[in-house]
């Protein structure tokens, strides 16, 4: 039997590559910068399988361009918003992610960006960089406190979850809000389930973890803002577009809010004449929540076992779409 034929976007951990290229005619696009939309699609042609990250856009248009033959998309990472997962379930399409091995890295990351941005960590190291730093002065970077603060966590998933737990640790006061209440995890933190706008209202930071849905696509514009507190700090390790970026230079250069800091953006990566980057109490960084070295390395095995699993025919370990088996 001639073996499978899979195209794997990015370089993944070698151990995991191996592992692929034992069980696949496997083509790596090896750049740091993701295929464009032509390369992709050519060299998707005729696979069996595909390893694809966020960049890449999974459509109808890919999979028709990729061919019937097409079984298995398996994406390095837990949001799946690029690719079109009814359009890869009618086809019969298995589309793997990869969920749980990333929750606390992204959690302990979300946390940190929390911290950083309340205490201005990023505009001091900064200052120092530059040279500024003169005196200590008891008017200088001022922040505001964590402990004992009302952190609202905007969606009670695993991430969001665990970015309460931590929050126990500083003796803070736990609000969110999600679609669905989840009574079962406040068995388990003293956390309030609260409506978007009380959220909005009672809290010192707000925390996205949401997915990416035309629902959630710019939750937070002006209106927001104008329910937050004037010091509450927002956080967003979720997607970029949940957040209005426009509305929230105007909340940041305004004062109607006190500072952000994020892991993500609109666009990926963001232009470097943004506005944002202007402003000193926003805190950029290049998504990089789940970037922890045993956890990319957990997420290149589990995405490369989903791979090949698709290609046997087997159940993917982590599936979007498991209807794909009761077709
Ligand atoms: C990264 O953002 C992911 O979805 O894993």
């Amino acid at each position: 039997m001639p073996k499978p034929k899979v195209f794997v976007s990015r370089k993944i951990f070698p151990e995991y590559l191996d592992l692929i290229s034992r069980k696949a005619n496997m083509e790596l696009w090896e750049d740091e910068l993701p295929p464009s939309r032509s390369i992709l699609l050519k060299k998707s042609k005729g696979v069996d399988g595909i390893l694809c990250l966020l960049t890449d856009a999974i459509d109808a248009e890919f999979m028709d361009a990729a061919g019937p033959q097409l079984k298995v998309v398996s994406q390095i990472a837990v949001g799946y918003n690029n690719i079109d997962v009814p359009e890869a379930t009618r086809r019969n399409i298995a589309v793997g992610y990869t969920p749980d091995v990333l929750t606390n890295t992204t959690a302990d990351f979300t946390f940190a960006l929390l911290m950083a941005g309340a205490r201005k960590i990023a505009a001091g190291y900064k200052f120092v960089q530059e040279g500024k730093w003169e005196t200590w002065h008891p008017l200088h970077f001022l922040g505001q406190d964590v402990y004992g603060a009302t952190l609202g966590i905007v969606g009670m998933g695993r991430i969001g979850f665990e970015m309460a737990r931590r929050a126990t640790g500083f003796n803070m006061n736990i609000i969110y809000y999600d679609v669905n209440r989840r009574t079962d995890l406040e068995q388990q933190i003293p956390m309030k389930y609260v409506d978007f706008d009380t959220l909005l209202k009672e809290s010192d930071f707000v925390s996205l973890h949401t997915n990416l849905t035309p629902e959630t696509n710019h939750l937070m514009s002006d209106a927001q803002f104008r329910k937050m507190k004037p010091t509450a700090v927002l956080v967003n390790a979720s997607r970029g577009p949940v957040v209005d970026h426009a509305a929230l230079y105007r909340a940041l250069k305004n004062e109607t809010i006190w500072a952000a800091a994020l892991d993500v953006t609109e666009p990926e990566p963001i232009p470097s004449n943004d506005p944002l980057l202007t402003l000193d109490n926003c805190l950029i960084v290049p998504h990089i929540a789940s970037a922890s070295v045993a956890t990319r390395r957990e997420m290149s095995r589990l995405a490369a076992q989903n791979l090949i699993n698709g290609l046997e025919g087997k159940e993917l370990l982590t599936c979007v779409n498991p209807e794909v088996y009761h077709n």
